[in-house]
């Protein structure tokens, strides 16, 4: 469906971009030619994603940096401008999050959360559009959210607090800047089978078995799903595109609320198993 051409000539920052659905974006957007940096916090996903899209001939460079920092953001966005030029698109895909009880949290652990993904896709979105709106060049946001950012969802307060900021800020910044030629708009994914998903919200095979049997398709997502998406709505195709939320879930949220409220009724063992879980992790 996509033109091998699509994203030629293009430049795109992704933050989080070393594991899961960044991963796969990045890909995907180097091989529809688009040069791509790459950002988190640890080295080695990062290094890891770049020599892969270097070896199948794409573009890619990268910098660690926590989101959460400014002055780190802006360091890394001024490493894109010397590898590349300045992006002229930014995915916030970075993100944080966990299942918990509410009432167990931490002031701290909404911080770091809300700290990641709301503070942290602001970031990136005042240190780049700062760029474009000065050298008046045009720019295209892309937000992964999720699909409870729009209804909201037990147990993982934190972010779907923050998500659903995020989902406001795509919708407001659509608007604001239209007259700068910025477009902004979100992707909201149901489950995607990741390793940063699944080990801190899928605590077990029974759990994800019961998670599959409510879905209306039996199938969870495939990265390249997402990956699709999300480089049509970055292209130039997609220019009149804006201030929308894109659902990507095979339904899931279609006609009951996405999110964590199949585990209204789990035991307390359940709890306590995932807690311990948590201790156990290094
Ligand atoms: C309760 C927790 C917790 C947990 C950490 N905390 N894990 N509280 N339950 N499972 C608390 C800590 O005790 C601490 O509070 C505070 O949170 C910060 O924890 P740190 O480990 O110091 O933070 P940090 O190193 O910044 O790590 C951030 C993190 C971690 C979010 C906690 O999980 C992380 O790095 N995640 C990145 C990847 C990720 O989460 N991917 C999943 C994305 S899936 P105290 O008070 O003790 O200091 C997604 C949507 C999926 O977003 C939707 C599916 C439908
Ligand atoms: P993931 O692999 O854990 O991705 C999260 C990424 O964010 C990691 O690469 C992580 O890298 C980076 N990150 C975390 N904290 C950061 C920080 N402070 N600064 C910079 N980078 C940070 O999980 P995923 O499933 O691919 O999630 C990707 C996106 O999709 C997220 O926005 C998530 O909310 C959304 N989503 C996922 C699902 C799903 O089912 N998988 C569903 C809905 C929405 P480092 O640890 O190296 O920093």
């Amino acid at each position: 469906m996509l033109r091998n051409d699509l994203l030629a000539g293009r430049s795109i920052l992704i933050t989080g971009a070393g594991t899961g659905l960044g991963r796969a974006m990045a890909l995907r957007c180097a091989e529809l030619g688009a040069g791509v940096f790459l950002v988190a916090r640890r080295e080695a996903p990062l290094e890891e994603t770049a020599r892969e899209i270097r070896a199948r001939g794409g573009r890619a460079a990268w910098a660690t940096a926590d989101v959460r920092d400014f002055a780190a953001v802006e360091r890394a966005v001024a490493r894109a401008a010397e590898e590349f030029e300045t992006p002229d698109s930014l995915v916030n895909n970075a993100a944080g999050n966990f299942l918990a009880r509410t009432e167990r949290l931490s002031p701290n652990a909404f911080a770091a959360i809300v700290g990641i993904v709301l503070q942290g896709s602001f970031h990136c979105t005042l240190a780049l559009a700062r760029r474009w709106i000065e050298a008046g060049h045009s720019g295209n946001i892309l937000n992964i959210v999720t699909t409870y950012a729009a209804t909201g969802s037990p147990f993982v307060i934190p972010s779907a607090a923050a998500k659903s900021g995020v989902l406001a800020m795509t919708r407001s910044l659509a608007v604001e800047w239209a007259r700068y030629r910025i477009r902004v708009n979100a992707i909201a994914p149901g489950p995607f089978p990741t390793e940063g998903a699944w080990s801190r919200l899928v605590p077990s095979a029974a759990a994800e078995q019961e998670w599959l049997a409510q879905h209306p398709m039996r199938r969870f997502g495939r990265p390249e799903e997402l990956a699709d998406l999300a480089a049509f709505l970055l292209s130039d195709r997609a220019d009149y595109i804006n201030g929308e939320c894109v659902t990507i879930d095979g339904g899931a949220s279609a006609c009951a609320p996405g999110g964590f409220r199949h585990l209204l009724d789990a035991p307390v063992e359940f709890w306590e198993q995932l807690e311990e879980q948590r201790r156990r992790r290094p």
